[in-house]
């Protein structure tokens, strides 16, 4: 049982709200918009709480659940508080007509948003591979983490599991291009092959 912030307060942190509260967690929401960010503390119940927006997180695990294009400026109002978290960026960096991911070549969103953090924060990737409202379900899915540090992957993947989530190793850090790349990938399943948004990604092993 433990406290986890949520940075954001649209449609995944209220996907990961919720499934955060159903495990017995308390959930932290800050979002730089109060109504929004209460009104998901208020579906979600469970004694979750807001937080003031740019202030100390209380959990040691926050989830940065805003887009890639507002990530680094997120992370900016938040500053040294976050020195000694784990961060978790979900973000796909998509462009605005899906067609590409935006990042830099040879680095990730989540590489990218790591040079904002300060030097004592430590950053995961995580849960771009599954879409909100499949999350939102609340059944066990698949889910993939790349991050450089060893503890914290460790700590995110114990966090996984107590969501109900079966967490792949895919890596280091540099792994998150590739997780970002499977993100892209499954919305152009969504539009194309599958025809549907309504799917996850699910490892067969043997
Ligand atoms: N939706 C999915 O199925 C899905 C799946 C996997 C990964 N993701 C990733 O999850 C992240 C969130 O997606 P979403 O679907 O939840 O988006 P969303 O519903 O549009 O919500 C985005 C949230 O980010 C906040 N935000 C935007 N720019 C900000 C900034 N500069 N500073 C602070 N907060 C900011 C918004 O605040 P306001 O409400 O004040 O605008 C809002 O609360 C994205 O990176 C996306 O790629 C989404």
């Amino acid at each position: 049982m433990s406290t986890i912030s949520i940075i954001g307060s649209g449609k995944m942190a209220a996907a990961i709200a919720g499934r955060i509260a159903k495990a017995g967690h308390t959930v932290e929401v800050l979002g730089r918009n109060a109504t929004k960010a209460q009104a998901i503390a208020d579906q979600i119940g469970a004694g979750a709480t807001t937080g003031t927006y740019g202030a100390a997180p209380a959990g040691d695990i926050v989830i940065l659940a805003v887009p890639y294009a507002g990530a680094a400026a997120a992370v900016s109002d938040f500053g040294s508080t976050l020195a000694g978290k784990v961060v978790v960026d979900i973000a796909n960096p998509v462009a605005p007509d899906l067609s590409g991911l935006v990042t830099p070549p040879g680095s990730s969103g989540t590489q990218e948003i790591a040079k904002g953090l300060p030097a004592e924060a430590h950053i995961v990737k995580a849960f771009n591979t599954i879409f909100g409202h499949v999350l939102a379900k609340g059944e066990p899915l698949d889910a993939f983490i790349a991050a450089d540090d060893a503890e914290a992957k460790k700590r995110v993947s114990t966090f996984l599991e107590s969501l109900g989530l079966r967490p792949f190793d895919v890596g280091g850090l540099h792994m998150a291009q590739t997780l970002e790349a499977l993100g892209l990938m499954m919305i152009g399943l969504a539009k194309n092959g599958a025809g549907t948004w309504d799917f996850a990604m699910h490892v067969d092993i043997g």
